[in-house]
């Protein structure tokens, strides 16, 4: 890398993110992720929001299932409150440039920098020689995501930072190694805000998760009020009432993470909450707080609901996005070629 001082790059703020068609959203998912980007709609012009199922084929692919769990998902963006006309929403695999980038960045990419990622030896635990190589290259196909719209801000979760750092440094060695100093900004990371880490609901140091076995450990976001009222009463606590501020929550984490999800979900700060609820018991916190899930979630899963009854619907509008999408991914591609100096 040279020392020069970095490039300032002029292009325009551009918000890109993206989740996996896996089915079943949680209130980690609406809280961590869909609330945040709903919200950065507003901050910012453009935000481009994505179905990755090119990320989803690199595990036991799923022929029968991908393309409906795409919808739902888009749907969920949409039910959630993404516009899909001031924001970009569509299916990855529709927008063929970023395979195209990703292949130019597998040769910009070092092992040694993708050897480090630690989703990869998480998601290949004891099997590193059995898993594909597209589980291996899924960072290097999420910077491209990024970097083929040249998005500068992705809003992310803390385990996803590891993969924005990946991006940055190959955006940097391509603006370096091609000698076009500012072609690529190098994209920022959104960490999202305090409804980030939403726990499970029966152990608190263990995240939210669809693949967890026991449904009582999460709220999906389809859910209904009974549903909901029922798991949180379930909830893990312990004997004490609630403290008086946030500072009390230390050492509870199955508490913290309650009054995380109850100040997350109705746009407060945990001191906030316990402001209202510091000194009583989980007898009048927890149908309080299933009342406010239920009622902020309702309408959201009532709208998925309608989605996913009409998809040709939810198809011209993913079709509408996809072409959207591609109107500005195409003449960075067309760029890139020329900067590699590929033959036209
Ligand atoms: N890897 C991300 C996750 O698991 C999903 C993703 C794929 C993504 N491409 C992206 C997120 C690009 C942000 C930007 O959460």
């Amino acid at each position: 890398m040279t020392d020069a001082a970095p490039a300032q790059y002029k292009g325009p703020q551009r918000v890109f993110s993206g989740m996996q068609p896996t089915n079943g959203l949680h209130l980690g998912n609406y809280l961590g992720a869909l609330k945040n980007w709903v919200a950065l709609q507003e901050k910012f012009a453009e935000c481009i929001y994505c179905v990755v199922d090119l990320h989803a084929i690199t595990l036991e692919p799923d022929p029968q299932t991908l393309a409906a769990r795409s919808r739902e998902v888009a749907a969920a963006y949409i039910a959630a409150g993404v516009d899909p006309k001031k924001s970009i929403v569509f299916v990855q695999s529709a927008v063929r440039e970023h395979t195209e980038l990703t292949w130019v960045f597998n040769c910009v990419a070092r092992m040694g920098w993708v050897e480090r990622m630690t989703q990869f030896k998480d998601k290949a635990g004891k099997h590193e020689e059995r898993v594909s190589v597209g589980l291996f290259d899924y960072p290097v196909l999420m910077a491209a995501d990024v970097l083929v719209y040249k998005a500068t801000h992705v809003p992310v979760g803390e385990d996803q930072k590891q993969h924005l750092e990946l991006a940055r440094d190959i955006a940097q060695k391509f603006n370096n190694d091609f000698n076009t100093p500012d072609f690529f900004p190098l994209p920022e990371p959104l960490i999202q805000g305090p409804g980030a880490r939403i726990m499970s609901l029966r152990d608190g140091s263990k995240k939210m998760s669809k693949s967890d076995p026991s449904d009582m450990t999460r709220i999906n976001m389809v859910d209904d009020a009974d549903t909901i009222l029922q798991k949180i009463k379930k909830a893990t606590t312990d004997p004490n009432p609630l403290p008086e501020s946030a500072e009390g929550l230390k050492g509870r984490p199955e508490v913290e993470n309650l009054v995380g999800i109850y100040a997350a979900t109705a746009g407060k700060t945990a001191d906030e909450v316990l402001k209202e609820f510091g000194g009583k018991g989980f007898g009048v916190f927890k149908p309080a707080l299933a009342d406010v899930l239920a009622s902020q979630l309702g309408p959201i899963a009532a709208e998925m609901r309608r989605l996913n009854a009409d998809p040709g619907a939810l198809d011209a509008i993913l079709r509408d996005g996809a072409e959207r999408a591609q109107a500005i991914a195409a003449p960075i591609m067309a760029e890139v070629r020329d900067v590699v100096g590929f033959w036209r």
